[in-house]
């Protein structure tokens, strides 16, 4: 008799997801909120895991699943799990990207608007009574049209907001670790780091956190922006230096900041970056779409399974591991 291989769900999804996994595994499941003592035994003797990017996959997990062949996480981002250490025991990290690229393009182009036309500030007179009682309005916004946007991290989302917002009459600069862009990218103006920060009027993050993008914006890279400015972040909080950025929003050194990443999410509830008034700051949404979300959960599914039934996974974050 052939035995199925085990498999740990650690995420909560659809019945027919689960049944197509059950066509290969053995299937397991802990709930998401299950404490990560929990999460070590369970792991012990399964070849998948299927989990969140909130947990953390480090030695120590690695260590406590001697069998695991497959981690495949709902998200893009896999900055929670130590690559080379996966790599070293012999497993496939696997992620989503590209079903989520329309939707955090979207919050980013929103961002841009809501910064650019001051949305928030005139909701919020409307919604306070500031116009009904004839109240000063807010100051003007500005158009985004001949103004320029500095994309960091020129990958497919970065690629996709310059794409979008070049039709809107923004000019664009590009910066990402390789300087030269992929040939299938918008065409658009490589510059240093320092020289896309000095002559943006909106900067964007989209490049992953790892160790040499950790705190790539802090006090020097802001000094350089324009007092003019807005910062956009829809990537990884702690790209940004949450402190400096904080200082600088609140000295007023640039305009203002979109973020729907924190260095700590949630943050502390005395944090004061959430409440500057040129700050609009999300809840990490940036793909918190139902049809987003479940994309990326079948991704993720059929990751998991190519891996457990031998065949290529479409989304290898280290394919070295599957030769
Ligand atoms: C991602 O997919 O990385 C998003 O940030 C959600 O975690």
């Amino acid at each position: 008799m052939i035995t199925k291989p085990k498999v740990l769900i650690h995420v909560a999804i659809e019945k027919h997801l689960t049944k197509k996994i059950e066509e290969v595994a053995v299937v397991e499941e802990l709930a998401v909120t299950a404490p990560r003592e929990q999460l070590l035994q369970k792991i012990r003797d399964v070849e998948g895991v299927l989990l969140t990017p909130r947990v953390r996959a480090d030695s120590v997990f690695f260590d406590a699943a001697p069998k695991l062949r497959v981690l495949s996480t709902t998200s893009v981002g896999y900055d929670p799990f130590d690559i080379s250490e996966a790599t070293k025991h012999g497993v496939v990290v696997c992620h989503t990207p590209g079903v989520l690229t329309p939707a955090v393009a979207n919050l980013t182009m929103a961002s841009i608007f809501s910064l650019s036309l001051r949305l928030f500030e005139y909701e919020s007179y409307v919604r306070s009574g500031g116009w009904a009682k004839r109240k000063k309005m807010p100051a003007l916004g500005n158009d985004i049209q001949g103004k320029t946007l500095g994309v960091i991290g020129f990958g497919r989302i970065g690629q996709e907001v310059t794409r979008r917002m070049q039709t809107l009459g923004m000019h664009t600069l590009w910066h990402d670790v390789f300087d030269v862009a992929e040939p299938n990218a918008p065409k658009s103006t490589y510059r240093t780091l320092n020289d896309l920060l000095s002559e943006s009027d909106f900067v964007s993050l989209h490049t992953n956190l790892d160790d040499s993008s950790y705190h790539m914006i802090s006090d020097d890279e802001l000094k350089l922006m324009k007092p003019t400015a807005y910062l956009v972040n829809t990537a990884r909080g702690a790209l940004i230096d949450q402190s400096a950025l904080t200082r600088a929003l609140q000295s007023n050194r640039i305009a203002g900041a979109a973020l729907d990443v924190l260095e700590t999410e949630p943050p502390a509830e005395n944090d004061p970056i959430v409440r500057l008034p040129n700050v609009i700051c999300f809840s990490h949404i940036g793909t918190a779409t139902e049809e987003t979300r479940l994309a990326m959960r079948e991704l993720a599914v059929e990751n998991l399974i190519s891996v457990i039934a031998d065949k290529t996974p479409p989304a290898p974050v280290n394919p070295e591991v599957l030769q």
